[in-house]
C-alpha cells in the first residue's frame, strides 16, 4: 500500500491559435502553485496540459498565413511553451491535442459513446457560405439576436440578453470570413444525447463542483437536456470520425481527451501505467485511489462538468475528484482592453517586469472561488514592493549582508529566548498555511508570512543589529540567526509561489529543493553563502511602459513621405501614397469588426460634372440592392466605363454622406499603386493607377 497521494493535475488546454495573455495566467500559475504545493509535500503529483489545436479558427487563420495548420500549431506551441516557462509555470507534460495518442483515445472514447446508444444521428439545417465553401461554425456568423433583436451578435449566444440560440436562427445573418449572406443548407450531424445521463450527472455536480457551479448548471436540469452536436462538416482541421467520412469530431470532443492522451504521453516517457494514474476501464483499483483535478475558468464549465463526466462515465474513464472553476481576470476594475493596454500578452509583461512580482500578486489575490479577480496595477507595485520587497526580502538581504560582513564571517550562532520563540512562531504556521495551499486560499499565504514578517521585522528593530555590530559582535550574530532562520521559513512556504525566489533563497543556506518539512529545521551555527538578489523593487514607470507597449497604437515606419508626392497631398489627408506612407494608428479587431465590407458590381460608373476628382458609381449590392457611391478616383480613370462590370469591395454601413453633388451611400476600397508591395488600400485612389480592389 502507498502512503503517497498520486494526483493528476490538469489547466484547461490553451487555444493555439491565440498568445497567451495575463487573463490565461491566472489559471496556469494558480495550478502551478498547488502542484508545487503537493510536490512539496512529498506527494506523487503529475501536471499536464497541451496547446488546444484543432477547430476552424486554426485553419482559417493558417490559411490566412499562407501556412499548413500543422506549420501554426507547431509555431505557436513553442511561444506558448515558452511564455510558460519564463512564468515559471512547470508542467510535467506539455504536450498537443493533435497527437496520435489523442486520436487514439477519441476514437475509443466514440467508440464507448455509440455502444451506449447515447450517438444519434439528426439531420440539421446549418448555415453555409458559398463564397468561403463551408459550413460556417458559430463564431464565424453574426446577425441579429433572434430574441431581442441585437444587432452584431455571434451564432451561438447574444451578449445583449444572454439567450443561446442555433446560428440559422439568426436574423440576416452574415459570413464573419467574407462579408456573404450564408445559404441554410441541411447537413447530417452526430449527436451526444445527455438525457440518459441525466440522474448520473444530476448527482455527480454538486460532489464534484461548487455549489455555485453546479446550481448554475442544474438549472438546466427541469427540462429534457438538448443533446450536444459533436461532429463537424469538412473542411475541418481535426480528426475524422471512424466510419463518418466528411465528418470530424467537434473540437471540444478531443480538447478535454486530450488531458489524458497528455498523461498518456508522459507516461510512455516515464515508464509509467496510465491506469496507475488515471484508471480507464480495465484499471486494478489501487490504495490510496488516485485523484484527478482540472483547474478552469468560468466560461468553460459546461464543458468539463456535463459533457465531459458523460463521456468519462460511458467509457468508464475515471471522472474528476474537482473541476476547480475561477473567475475572470480584470485589469484595474474592468475587463481587459486592447486600447487601455490592459490586455497584456504573456510576452509584452515579461519584457517589462519579473514574472515573479506577477505570481505574487496573484496569490495575494485568488482565493478559489469564482469571483472575478481584479490586478489593479497601482496596488500591483505597491504590494509587491511594499510586502515582497520591504518585508520579506529585506529580512535576508539585510541579515545576510551583515552576517556576511568580516566581524561576523559569515557564521550563523545560536538561537537565544527570545529568537527562538521567534522562530518556533514561524514553524507553528506551516500547517495552516499547508491547509491554505490545499484549499487554494491562496491569498492567505502572503497573509501569513507578512504576520510573521512584521513580527520578526520588529524585533529586528528593536535589537539594532547595524548599532551592535561595533560594539557587541556575538549578540548581532545571536540576532542575525533568528532573523535568517525566520526569513528561510518564510522563503519555503512561499515557494510554490516564488519558485525561483526560493531556489536562489535555499542555495544562500547551502540547501537544495526544500520540502515543506524543512520548514520544521532550525539552522544553527553552519556558514552561509553570498548574498544573491532575490526581488528588487520594481517601479510604476516600468508598469507604463507595458501599458504602451500593450496598447494598440501608431506604428512607426521609419519612413518619410516623398517631399513633392507629400505637399501635392497636403489637402488631402486620406491620400497617401503607396509604399512611403507612414501606418495610421493601429487598430483592434473590435475597430475592424466595426467594417461591413461587401462586394458590390458596378452597374454604371459616369464622370460627375464640373468635378475633376469624382465618378458615381452606381452598384449592384446583392440582397442590399442598389447603391450610389461617390468617389475621387477620376485621376486614375480617364475612361471611366472599363469598371462597368467589375467587383468592387465597398463599406457597406458607413453613414450616407451628402455631397454637393448627391448622397454617397458607402464607400469603394481602391488599391494605390497597382504592384507596388505595402500599396495600400484607399477609398479614394492616389493620383497613379488605381484598381478596384477585390
Ligand atoms: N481551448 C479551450 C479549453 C479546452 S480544455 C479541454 C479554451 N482555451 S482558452 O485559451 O480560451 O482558455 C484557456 C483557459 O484560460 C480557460 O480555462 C479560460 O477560462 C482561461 N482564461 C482565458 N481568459 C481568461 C481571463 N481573462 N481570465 C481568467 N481566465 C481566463 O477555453
Ligand atoms: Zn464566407
Amino acid at each position: 500500500m502507498s502512503e503517497k497521494r498520486r494526483i493528476v493535475v490538469t489547466s484547461a488546454l490553451p487555444y493555439a491559435n491565440g498568445d497567451i495573455h495575463l487573463g490565461h495566467l491566472v489559471e496556469y500559475i494558480q495550478t502551478d502553485f498547488w502542484v508545487r504545493f503537493q510536490k512539496m509535500r512529498g506527494n506523487e503529483c503529475v501536471y499536464v496540459c497541451a496547446d488546444d489545436t484543432h477547430g476552424t479558427p486554426v485553419m482559417i487563420r493558417a490559411r490566412a498565413e499562407g501556412i499548413t495548420p500543422e506549420e501554426l500549431i507547431a509555431r505557436s506551441h513553442a511561444l506558448h511553451l515558452k511564455d510558460f516557462t519564463d512564468f515559471e509555470v512547470a508542467f510535467d507534460n506539455y504536450y498537443t491535442t493533435n497527437s496520435p495518442e489523442n486520436k487514439m483515445f477519441s476514437e475509443q472514447f466514440f467508440a464507448a459513446m455509440e455502444k451506449s446508444g447515447a450517438v444519434t444521428v439528426r439531420k440539421s439545417p446549418q448555415l453555409y457560405c458559398e463564397k468561403c465553401k463551408m459550413f460556417l461554425p458559430d463564431r464565424f456568423v453574426k446577425g441579429s439576436c433572434p430574441k431581442c433583436g441585437a444587432e452584431n451578435q455571434y451564432g451561438d449566444s447574444c451578449d445583449k440578453c444572454g439567450s443561446t440560440y442555433a446560428a440559422e436562427e439568426l436574423g440576416s445573418p452574415v459570413c464573419t470570413t467574407c462579408g456573404a449572406t450564408p445559404v441554410v443548407k441541411e447537413s447530417e450531424h452526430l449527436y451526444f444525447e445527455l438525457e440518459p445521463f441525466k440522474d448520473y450527472l444530476r448527482a455527480w455536480l454538486p460532489e464534484h463542483t461548487t455549489s455555485d457551479v453546479s446550481n448554475k448548471l442544474l438549472e438546466w436540469f427541469d427540462e429534457p437536456l438538448r443533446g450536444w452536436c459533436i461532429s463537424r462538416d469538412a473542411p475541418y482541421f481535426g480528426f475524422e470520425i471512424p466510419g463518418r467520412p466528411g465528418k470530424f469530431f467537434y473540437v471540444w470532443v478531443d480538447a478535454p481527451i486530450g488531458y489524458r492522451a497528455s498523461l498518456a504521453n508522459w507516461c510512455a516517457k516515464n515508464g509509467q501505467d496510465i491506469n496507475a494514474w488515471w484508471p480507464g476501464p480495465d484499471a486494478q483499483e489501487r490504495v490510496p485511489p488516485t485523484e484527478l483535478y482540472h483547474f478552469i475558468g468560468k466560461d468553460i464549465i459546461r464543458f468539463h462538468c456535463l459533457f465531459w463526466p458523460g463521456m468519462l462515465h460511458v467509457a468508464g474513464v475515471k471522472t474528476p475528484n474537482k473541476v476547480f472553476v475561477h473567475g475572470f481576470l480584470t485589469v484595474n476594475g474592468e475587463k481587459m482592453s486592447k486600447s487601455k493596454g490592459t490586455f497584456v500578452n504573456a510576452r509584452t509583461y515579461l519584457d517589462h517586469l519579473p514574472a515573479a512580482a506577477l505570481r505574487y500578486y496573484y496569490a495575494c489575490k485568488l482565493s478559489g472561488t469564482t469571483d472575478d479577480m481584479d490586478l489593479n496595477l497601482t496596488d500591483f507595485v505597491q504590494r509587491v514592493n511594499s510586502d515582497l520587497v520591504g518585508k520579506i526580502t529585506n529580512l535576508a538581504s539585510r541579515g545576510a549582508q551583515m552576517l556576511n560582513k568580516p566581524a561576523l564571517g559569515g557564521t550563523l550562532g545560536t538561537l537565544d529566548d527570545e529568537g527562538r520563540k521567534l522562530v518556533e512562531l514561524a514553524q507553528s504556521r506551516a500547517e495552516a498555511i499547508a491547509a491554505h495551499y490545499e484549499a487554494r486560499r491562496f491569498s492567505q499565504v502572503p497573509v501569513e508570512v507578512a504576520k510573521i514578517a512584521d513580527a520578526a521585522n520588529e524585533y529586528f528593530d528593536r535589537r539594532q543589529p547595524w548599532l551592535t555590530i561595533k560594539t557587541d559582535a556575538e549578540t548581532t550574530r545571536v540576532t542575525l540567526t533568528a532573523i535568517l532562520n525566520v526569513f528561510r521559513i518564510l522563503a519555503i512556504y512561499l515557494k510554490p509561489i516564488l519558485p525561483a525566489y526560493a531556489e536562489k533563497a535555499a542555495a544562500l543556506f547551502g540547501e537544495k529543493a526544500w520540502a515543506w518539512s524543512d520548514a520544521a529545521k532550525t539552522l544553527e551555527g553552519q556558514t552561509i553563502g553570498k548574498y544573491e538578489y532575490l526581488a528588487t523593487r520594481i517601479d510604476a514607470k516600468q508598469v507604463e511602459a507595458m501599458v504602451e507597449a500593450a496598447k494598440v497604437k501608431p506604428a512607426s515606419s521609419g519612413e518619410v513621405a516623398h517631399e513633392s508626392r507629400a505637399s501635392k497631398n497636403k489637402q488631402k489627408p486620406n491620400v497617401v501614397e503607396a509604399g512611403s506612407s507612414p501606418l495610421k494608428e493601429e487598430i483592434a479587431f473590435p475597430d475592424f469588426e466595426k467594417l461591413d465590407l461587401r462586394v458590390g458590381t458596378v452597374l454604371s460608373c459616369e464622370t460627375v460634372p464640373k468635378s475633376s476628382k469624382l465618378l458615381k458609381f452606381e452598384l449592384d449590392a446583392g440582397a442590399l440592392g442598389k447603391r450610389t457611391i461617390f468617389s475621387g478616383i477620376r485621376g486614375a480613370y480617364p475612361d471611366p466605363a472599363v469598371l462597368v462590370g467589375k467587383e468592387v469591395v465597398f463599406v457597406a454601413n458607413l453613414a450616407p454622406r451628402k455631397m454637393s453633388v448627391g448622397v454617397s451611400e458607402g464607400m469603394i476600397l481602391f488599391a494605390g499603386e497597382p504592384g507596388v508591395s505595402g500599396g495600400i488600400l484607399s477609398p479614394f485612389a492616389s493620383a497613379g493607377a488605381g484598381t478596384p480592389c477585390t
